[in-house]
């Protein structure tokens, strides 16, 4: 339970990898961030960094044998576990996670793991082949369907010298979600259903400064006064990056168009139809904008004319609809950007994902473009996950987001934008 609602009392378990060094920078970001930090090694982990040094940033003895006669609490695994309001894991290493799935006690922080009543929130960081290993996600399955929060790793260049996916998501990240994890915990903890003050959702606030524009969900084209043209657009990821945003400060509007999901609380959404209507609202909002953000799923083209009458079958086999093209709202913001905006789209394909998703990148002006390959399962329209490659302007990198929900991927994409801003 939580003593004091501005403050967060952490247990940092550390384990035995070469991001073990990343933990030292995780501990001082969450003591910058009020909290209060006990660090728990395994013994493997002291290998690469000494408890001294967390001893010293902590000024609290660092945990890593429950045996040991220097051990000043007899026992520490029960007092420590049961006294914080997270335990973090960083970095965890297959080994640990393995341990934690299969209720394995037999160091102090696998001990710590089955004593704690706290939420714990896993930051993995390893080899990409042992991070693929059906054993490991197996094991990883496991812990989430028990109730386990992750910060799943990231792409890059691994300590073996090999690219892919298990290097350690960056600190900042990591930090954001643990406040984030704490912030929802009590959030649910709280009796009577209370309100939270703003200062107790501590959040990392890297967006205050900026106020983001998303347009979000489907277009309908109307054919007649009963027909329209339209998509799959739920809404899910345009709202999820609107919450998201929200959340780490930013001013956020959306220009909704049709969704089958309801906007996230405290952010101004302005609903709109058609193509033209969604246009027309976008550029009314613009000039307040630092980013803008193109989720929605906009009708390419409309029927030039729609209707006045519900159209008849009458006798004709065919109907032929003729179709112009509709304000490319992405495409005229770009033009119209002023200095400060960033603009990002996505890109919906089927087929050679990252090669058009770069061609609307280059062609719209893009500074960054989310490309979603919507073949894919558990990928794409109205689905709670999503899978995407995010690519950059004048960066040949490809920042792979393996499936992950789209609220978590709304902060990935919100990471990008916020290094793209520091550049
Ligand atoms: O809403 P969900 O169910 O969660 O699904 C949304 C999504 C997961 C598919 C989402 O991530 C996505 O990819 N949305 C954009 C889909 C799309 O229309 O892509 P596109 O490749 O057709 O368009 C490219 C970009 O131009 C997009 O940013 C789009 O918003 C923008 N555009 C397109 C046409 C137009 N007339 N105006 C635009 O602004």
């Amino acid at each position: 339970m939580l003593m004091n609602k501005k403050n967060f009392r952490v247990g940092l378990g550390v384990a035995g990898g070469i991001a073990a060094y990343k933990a030292i920078e995780v501990l001082r970001l969450l003591q910058k961030s009020d909290c209060e930090v006990r660090v728990a090694m395994t013994k493997h982990a002291t290998e690469f960094v000494q408890p001294l040094t967390f001893r010293a940033l902590t000024e609290s003895y660092v945990l890593v044998d429950d045996y040991a006669t220097e051990n000043p609490d007899p026992i520490a695994h029960i007092n420590f576990s049961q006294t914080i309001d997270l335990l973090l894991i960083v970095p965890a290493t297959a080994n640990i996670i393995a341990k934690f799935a299969n209720g394995i006690a037999d160091d102090f922080l696998s001990s710590t793991f089955l004593a704690s009543t706290a939420p714990v929130l896993i930051a993995p960081a390893m080899n990409t082949t042992m991070w693929e290993n059906p054993a490991t996600q197996r094991n990883i399955e496991q812990l989430k369907k028990d109730g386990v929060y992750f910060v799943e790793p990231i792409a890059g260049e691994l300590a073996c010298k090999t690219v892919g996916t298990g290097k350690l998501e960056d600190v900042e990240n990591i930090v954001a979600q643990a406040l984030k994890v704490m912030s929802l915990e009590s959030e649910v903890l709280s009796l009577n259903n209370e309100q939270l003050t703003p200062d107790s959702r501590l959040q990392t606030q890297d967006l205050k400064d900026e106020s983001l524009l998303i347009t979000v969900g489907g277009t309908r084209e109307a054919i007649d006064p009963v027909r329209f043209i339209s998509n799959h657009s739920s809404g899910k990821m345009g709202f999820a990056v609107a919450e998201a945003a929200q959340m780490r400060g930013a001013s956020v509007t959306v220009v909704a168009g049709v969704t089958s999901v309801e906007p996230p609380e405290n952010v101004k959404a302005i609903r709109t139809i058609s193509a033209e209507e969604m246009y027309q609202a976008v550029m009314k909002e613009l000039p307040n904008a630092t980013v803008f953000i193109g989720a929605a799923a906009v009708a390419d083209y409309r029927p030039k004319t729609a209707a006045a009458e519900k159209i008849k079958k009458a006798n004709q086999n065919f109907l032929a609809l003729e179709l112009e093209k509709t304000p490319d709202i992405l495409l005229n913001v770009s033009k119209n950007r002023h200095e400060k905006l960033l603009v990002v789209g996505f890109a919906a394909e089927t087929n050679n994902v990252a090669d058009y998703a770069k061609s609307k990148m280059e062609k719209k002006n893009l500074d960054l473009v989310v490309a979603n390959d919507i073949t894919k399962k558990g990928a794409g329209f109205n689905t709670d996950t999503n899978i995407a490659t995010i690519l950059i302007k004048n960066s040949r990198e490809k920042i792979e987001l393996p499936l992950m929900s789209k609220r978590a991927m709304a902060d990935k994409i919100l990471d990008e934008i916020v290094k793209l801003r520091r550049k």
